[in-house]
């Protein structure tokens, strides 16, 4: 079975990480043109780098929930057939100890240089200009795309869903694109479409199934019938 699941923010939640559009969300507190597009960078670096320098410190104080815990579980069982793309650039995936993991809007814990292009674990500050480890400048940028930027890995994660039985969606709003296209995309390509999210979102009259409440509580039972699926 070739399952792809598309993660975001919501997945994170209940591990104690901001959304970005709920009411207490990280977009409430900040204007997206001051701190998420290449020319609030231009304008002022040390905005930009204060809002992601402070969410790196946060993401050490935070660990996966069972959402997370399970989708590792499911990758266990279904191998190389399970791809999860994630909007999210925190490493709890990672943590869970999901290993097919595509991080499509880049990673708070990697530093992109804006003279040599390299790409740097990094779990440091870059609000103190430190000096690229390739070139020498001090153009490190957090390694994060921005509105208005490629996201990473879309060959990659479009073949997956056009090779794809099932889609699922977790966590997401449904208000950005190309991810919120990628329903549409795996439908067209004939996979069953599933919906995890504590509320409707933008696109859930896309889906077959849909299903609101908590990740951690939704995701564990749906791992959990899918496992019994595969007995
Ligand atoms: N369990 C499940 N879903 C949840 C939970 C939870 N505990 N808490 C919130 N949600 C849902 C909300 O109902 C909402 O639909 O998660 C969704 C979060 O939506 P957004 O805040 O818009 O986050 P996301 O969809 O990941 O944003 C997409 O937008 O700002 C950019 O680049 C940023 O990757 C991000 C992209």
């Amino acid at each position: 079975m070739k399952v792809v699941v598309l993660t975001g923010a919501g997945i994170s939640a209940e591990s104690g990480l901001a959304t970005f559009r709920d009411a207490d969300g990280l977009w409430q507190g900040h204007h997206v043109n001051d701190v998420a597009t290449p020319e609030a960078f231009r304008r002022d670096p040390e905005v930009v780098h204060k809002f992601y320098d402070d969410r790196r410190r946060e993401l050490r104080t935070v660990k996966p929930n069972a959402a997370h815990i399970a989708l590792a579980r499911l990758e266990q069982l279904l191998g190389d057939g399970l791809l999860v793309v994630t909007q999210n650039v925190d490493d709890l995936h990672e943590r869970a100890g999901s290993s097919r993991v595509v991080h499509m809007h880049g990673e708070l814990l990697s530093a992109l240089c804006d003279s040599c292009q390299g790409r740097f674990a990094w779990d440091d500050d870059l609000g103190d200009a430190p000096t690229c480890p390739a070139c020498g400048n001090d153009t490190l940028r957090p390694d994060v795309v921005w509105f208005g930027e490629m996201p990473y890995a879309l060959d990659l994660i479009e073949r997956a869903l056009s090779e794809a039985d099932l889609f699922v969606a977790i966590g997401t709003s449904g208000a950005v694109y190309p991810a919120a296209g990628f329903v549409r995309m795996a439908a067209l390509a004939g996979a069953k479409t599933l919906e995890l999210n504590l509320d409707p979102s933008e696109t859930t009259y896309l889906f077959d199934d849909a299903r609101q409440g908590p990740a951690g509580k939704l995701v564990p039972a749906w791992v959990a019938d899918v496992q019994g699926t595969l007995r």
